[in-house]
């Protein structure tokens, strides 16, 4: 049994690629967070459902999503990385979950008020409605202490905790309430050709997203024909400036120096010297990785096996923990 406290967190398999975004707003911590935490990484296939998805695609996907993420440095053997729909415990303690959580709270989420009002909520699933009771299943399935996420997801870190406590003070102490781990919010990066929206895997033109598995020259094409501004100074201000602080953020988080030496450093220099920094700090951290991934994806057996004994490492903590929910709430145990 490890003594360090349990960590959680999860991410969509919906791209082929993860991009900066991912990649610094979560991969890079999450990497730094696995050494000094019992740390679990899930690819929430399950969750990626609640959206349309192609059948022909997304097994393909969810194989792309683990692969770089070992790439990145996230240790199959140290961590736990495993695929949510390989260990059934996350739907079944999901529905006990549902039972117990109320149409109210479950409305009162921004997530799915903003994705329902895409389609209008009529049509919006209850897949889509029932999502966050997922996620708290994935939390709690492990005694998880701590769930780094980003801001968008505290929300449903709160509701987990409420659910938690509830089942509690009901059932009897079955579950740890966990703590949100907020994110570094500095750590935001935007689209290189439209800095004030964020880099996205859904944005309309692929010109500003910079993906891990991208060949290096277009990579580097791509940061430098980012979108600047007219002056010529180099100077973090997010609004005025939105494109050549997008570059300072990325150009600190790959080579671990502050904004404001990196402002010092460029003094008297110009936005071609700054694009040029960028790329090559980029493809120096990134064409590493895509190698290891591109290695990892040649020999899919290979990477099953590491997902499947995962999955079992996953399932050795969830099954108990299942286990005693099914006891608590009053099912017949199978003889
Ligand atoms: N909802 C999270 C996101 O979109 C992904 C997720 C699913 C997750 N289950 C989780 C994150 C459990 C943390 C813990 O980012």
């Amino acid at each position: 049994m490890s003594t360090k406290p349990r960590l959680f967190s999860g991410m969509q398999p919906s791209a082929d690629s993860l991009q900066i975004g991912n990649y610094i707003g979560a991969l890079l911590q999450w990497r730094e967070m696995q050494t000094t935490n019992d740390a679990i990484f899930c690819v929430v296939d399950l969750h990626a459902l609640t959206v349309p998805q192609d059948p022909k695609l997304l097994a393909e996907q969810t194989r792309k999503t683990a692969a770089q993420y070992i790439a990145a440095g996230i240790d199959p053997e140290k961590s736990i990385l495993f695929v949510q729909s390989h260990v059934p415990a996350h739907p079944q303690l999901a529905w006990i979950l549902n039972t117990i959580t109320g149409f109210g709270e479950a409305s009162r989420m921004t997530q799915f008020k903003d994705k329902a009002a895409k389609t209008g909520t009529d049509s919006a699933s209850v897949g889509l409605f029932a999502y966050p009771v997922l996620m708290a299943a994935d939390i709690l399935l492990y005694d998880t202490v701590a769930v780094p996420v980003g801001d968008d997801q505290k929300q449903h870190v709160e509701l987990t905790r409420d659910v938690a406590n509830r089942f509690n003070s009901r059932f009897g102490d079955t579950f740890v309430v966990p703590e949100p781990v907020i994110m570094k919010a500095t750590a935001r990066i935007y689209d290189l050709q439209n800095p004030t929206s964020k880099m996205s895997k859904s944005a309309a033109s692929d010109a500003g997203v910079v993906w891990m598995l991208d060949d290096p020259g277009k990579t580097a094409k791509k940061i430098k024909s980012a979108v600047t501004d007219d002056d010529r100074e180099i100077r973090f201000d997010r609004g005025a400036k939105p494109g050549v602080s997008n570059l300072l953020t990325i150009l600190s988080a790959f080579t671990g120096e502050s904004v404001p030496a990196l402002e010092a450093s460029f003094a008297g220099k110009g936005y071609g010297d700054l694009k040029t920094t960028v790329a090559d700090a980029v493809v120096a951290t990134f064409d590493p990785m895509r190698a290891r991934a591109l290695e990892l994806l040649d020999d899919p057996a290979e990477l099953d096996r590491i997902l499947g004994r995962n999955a079992e490492r996953a399932l050795a903590i969830a099954g108990p923990k299942l286990e005693l929910v099914y006891d608590r709430v009053g099912l017949l145990r199978r003889s």
